[in-house]
This record gives C-alpha cells, structure tokens and sequence, in this order.
C-alpha cells in the first residue's frame, strides 16, 4: 500500500497520540547507557523523549514520510525505515536492552511476526513495553465506518480493516508463546479528546482512517468521512469536541536469560 501517512498533520493536530505516550514512558524506566528501540516511532516526538533520559534510542517506523519527518526534527538521532512484520536489518539482532512501542502495534497485524522480530532484537533479559489500541478501542468509529460502508456503498469493510485490538488474555498469550515473560498488562478504557472543536474529528479521519478509502475510491473520500463523521456525532460529539472511544491495552514483558 502507498505510503498514506501525512507527518505535518500529524504534527500539528494529533500531538496527543505522543502526549500520552509519556505514561508508556514512565513504564519503561530507561537508563542512561541503554539501548532502547522505539517500534513504530512516527515522526519521532517519543523517541527524542526517551533519548533524554540517557538512553540510545533508535526509532524504526514503516512510513517512509513519517521517518523523513523525524530525521528532518532530530538529526542527532537514528531512524530507520523498517517494517517488523518482514525480518529486521541483522545489525539490529540482540542489540537492545529494551523495545518500546506507543500507539502502534494495531497497526501491525501480523502479531507474532512481531514478537519474533522484538524478541531478536533484545539481548536477553531485554524488556518490551509497550501500549496500543485494546478490544473495543474506537469501537462508535469503527462501527460507523462499516455501516456507512454497507448502507451507502454495499461494501463488507472487514478486507479493508487496517488494525487489530487485542484482549488483555489473547496478547498475553501471543506474549507467552513468542517466549516473553509477560510482567504486567492492563486493558482500560481511556476516552480521549481530540483539539480542534468540530474540526477535530475531520484531522482524525484523514489521518488514521485512509485504509477505507481504498474500498471506495479517493473522489469518494470526503463523502464517507462526511457520513461517518454525522453518524459517530451523536455518541462522541459533546460540548463543541468529539472526544472518541479510545481503549488501551499497557503491558511490560521481557525475554528471560537463556538457559
Ligand atoms: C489508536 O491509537 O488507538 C488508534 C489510532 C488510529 C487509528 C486507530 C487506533
């Protein structure tokens, strides 16, 4: 798929997804001297956050775009383009003390490829923490999404689902069986309010939901983030901004010693 991501918008209008990654962060505890991999690194906001702890940080994101971005805003850093559901550069094998991920992982639906590529990654005793969209996250969007796709278009949205959300019991599993001793995890609801008034929900759309797009072409774009937008309105939309039905699933895990 073409490289959809739009890393000025994203700066400008969506700067929470970063801003709440800062918990992630606090999880994560890194150390001066660490090497830590930022999985999925946007357009670098967290990456630079982790660096001021001490620690080296590398962020490795798919979007072309999005890694142009972030070497463009912190030169002194490494980004990578690369994408974890493929095997990893070699160089990146046991190289790191800890992978981290924020908002993210749905976007990677090949799970246990992933997990197979993190847990190359670390050097044993390495910690993985992370958080991304769990069951039910955006649940009014994504609802909206396939029934304006069905009711308008006739299409079935579920080819065209660009995430995944996992349960706290399913990932855990997925944790367990890459080989990763799962250390905590928590599944909560965390609405989430979006800037920008009526606006926000439009910025949001054009960032995230792209993927459905594809089902009805690009000259049809505006009219269903139109219709979607109108039907999520009566649910999400409250006191001059949508504030949408985020869900999190929080988790630290890490590879155990060998042996
Ligand atoms: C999320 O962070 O949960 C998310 C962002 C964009 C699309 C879907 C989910």
């Amino acid at each position: 798929m073409a490289d959809e991501w739009r890393p000025e918008l994203y700066d400008s209008k969506l700067g929470f997804v970063s801003g709440h990654g800062e918990h992630v962060i606090g999880l994560l505890q890194p150390q001066a001297g660490e090497a830590v991999l930022d999985l999925g690194c946007g357009t670098g906001e967290l990456t630079a956050r982790i660096r001021e702890s001490g620690a080296h940080a590398v962020g490795i994101g798919k979007s072309e775009a999005m890694v142009a971005r972030a070497r463009s805003k912190y030169p002194e850093l490494r980004f990578i383009v690369a994408d974890a559901e493929s095997p990893l550069p070699e160089a990146m094998v046991e190289a790191f003390d800890a992978v981290f991920s924020n908002a993210a992982l749905h976007w990677m639906k090949a799970a246990d490829q992933v997990l197979a590529e993190v847990w190359r990654c670390l050097r044993p005793e390495g910690r993985f923490v992370g958080e991304f969209g769990g069951r039910g996250n955006i649940r009014t969007v994504e609802e909206a999404i396939e029934e304006v796709l069905l009711a308008e278009y006739e299409i079935e949205a579920s080819a065209f689902h660009p995430w995944y959300f996992y349960s706290l019991g399913e990932y855990a599993a997925r944790l367990e069986a890459a080989g990763f001793h799962a250390d905590a995890a928590v599944h909560f609801q965390r609405p989430t309010a979006l800037p920008d008034g009526d606006a926000g929900m439009d910025y949001w759309l054009e960032s995230f939901a792209k993927p459905f797009v594809h089902a009805v072409g690009e000259k049809e774009s505006g009219r269903l983030f139109r219709l979607v937008k109108e039907r999520c309105r009566p649910s999400l939309y409250r006191d001059g901004r949508w504030t949408l039905d985020y869900v999190r699933l929080r988790f630290a895990a890490h590879k155990p010693q060998r042996g």
